[in-house]
């Protein structure tokens, strides 16, 4: 076995499930430590609608600092509808956006698989989704979601509304690179997602990922609007491989995309930025499930806790090279899924409550 490593991680568990899904991350993490000698030293920090309450912010300027020092972070959730009718700036969602941003994280990777054991909870034919093995780059801090003017009004004809959706070419650029780079060790196909035939931001982003292709000739780049998109991923799941594409339309189809692997609960994602020489091979991220904050079965057990806990095997992988162990967790979730220990989300007998789940995942951790 390799030397422990220690770790420095800030949680932040935010508001709805995400307390709850982020214990039993903990829980793993904590029992990956023991078999495998590491630690893991966690701090928390609060973020979105508790954080509102808390400090009248949604996320606090030494919480961003907190974070930056540390090796990685983990978030929960943030939303709910206590908090819909704040000033936008205030709103749990520009906590997101913000620490998104300030701390560069361009690229969310948001992988979807199916578990053979979860084939049945995917509403299509098992026929058409087993073998999915998807990873999608969603560009993470462009387009529309940060572009600027965005505001509203009101003229004499009612309400108007304004965002502005705005690509520069190295934004493009850079996450292209990165799909290309992980299409390579993967199964070596790139699908780009845009509305060229509509967008000029799409025309910019269709021209930059056919220049940056040349610099990858072993890897395959097919271009595929994102309407024509939406139904291919439904129909044929299991050809695509590498997909990138802008902020909106990958937040909307990884919804999507997680029908596929039975369930939004299921699936992780992985926030990076650039590669920090400083750091040495540890490459910050900001890792947190694709499912938001549930306020509807929060505090009831019902949340379903594995893309959280998929989300810190992420973290083991990429930001601490920890690959062994983050495949032990992977292992553990995916052998907790098959033995019939599943919340509602999943369930086909009796349902598991989320400590339940997280229990028997860390029984599978140390018992491998
Ligand atoms: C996500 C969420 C966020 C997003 C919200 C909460 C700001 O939907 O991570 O997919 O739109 O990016
Ligand atoms: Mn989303």
């Amino acid at each position: 076995m390799a030397t422990g490593v220690a770790a420095n991680l800030v949680l932040l568990p935010g508001d709805g499930v995400g307390p709850e899904v982020m214990a039993e991350a903990v829980k793993a993490l904590e029992a990956i430590g023991r078999r495998f000698g590491h630690r893991f030293v966690t701090e928390t920090a609060l973020i979105g609608g508790a954080a509102c309450d808390a400090y009248g912010v949604p996320l606090r300027d030494e919480d961003i600092r907190r974070c930056r020092a540390a090796d990685g972070v983990l978030l929960g959730a943030v939303g709910g509808p206590q908090w819909d009718g704040v000033e936008r700036g205030l709103r749990p969602e520009a906590a997101l956006l913000r620490l998104r941003k300030s701390l560069r994280l361009f690229a969310n990777l948001r992988p979807a698989s199916v578990m053979p054991a979860l084939i049945d909870a995917c509403p299509l034919r098992p026929e058409k989704v087993r073998g999915v093995d998807l990873l999608v780059v969603r560009e993470l801090t462009g387009g529309i979601y940060f572009g600027r003017p965005s505001r509203r009004w009101q003229n004499r004809r009612g309400g108007a509304a304004l965002d502005t959706m705005i690509y520069r070419e190295p934004e493009i650029e850079r996450v292209g690179r990165l799909a290309f780079e992980l299409a390579r060790s993967r199964r070596g196909l790139v699908t780009s997602v845009d509305k060229a035939n509509v967008l000029q931001t799409s025309r910019l982003w269709r021209q930059t990922i056919d220049r940056i292709a040349a610099d990858y000739p072993d890897v395959t780049l097919e271009h595929v609007l994102v309407d024509a998109m939406a139904m291919h991923l439904i129909r044929t799941p299991a050809r695509f491989d590498v997909v990138v594409t802008e902020n909106l339309f990958g937040d909307i189809l990884t919804d999507e995309a997680s029908v596929l692997a039975g369930s939004i609960g299921m699936l992780p994602s992985a926030s990076l930025g650039a590669a920090n020489r400083k750091r040495g091979d540890r490459r910050f991220g900001l890792y947190e499930p694709i499912h938001g904050s549930a306020p509807d079965i929060a505090g009831q057990g019902k949340a379903n806790p594995a893309g959280m806990i998929l989300s810190a095997a992420m973290l083991l992988r990429t930001t601490l090279g920890l690959d062994e162990e983050a495949t032990a967790v992977e292992q553990a979730v995916e052998a907790t899924v098959a033995s019939g220990v599943r919340t509602p989300d999943i369930a086909t007998g009796v349902a598991a409550s989320t400590a339940e789940f997280g229990d028997a995942v860390v029984t599978a951790i140390l018992s491998a």
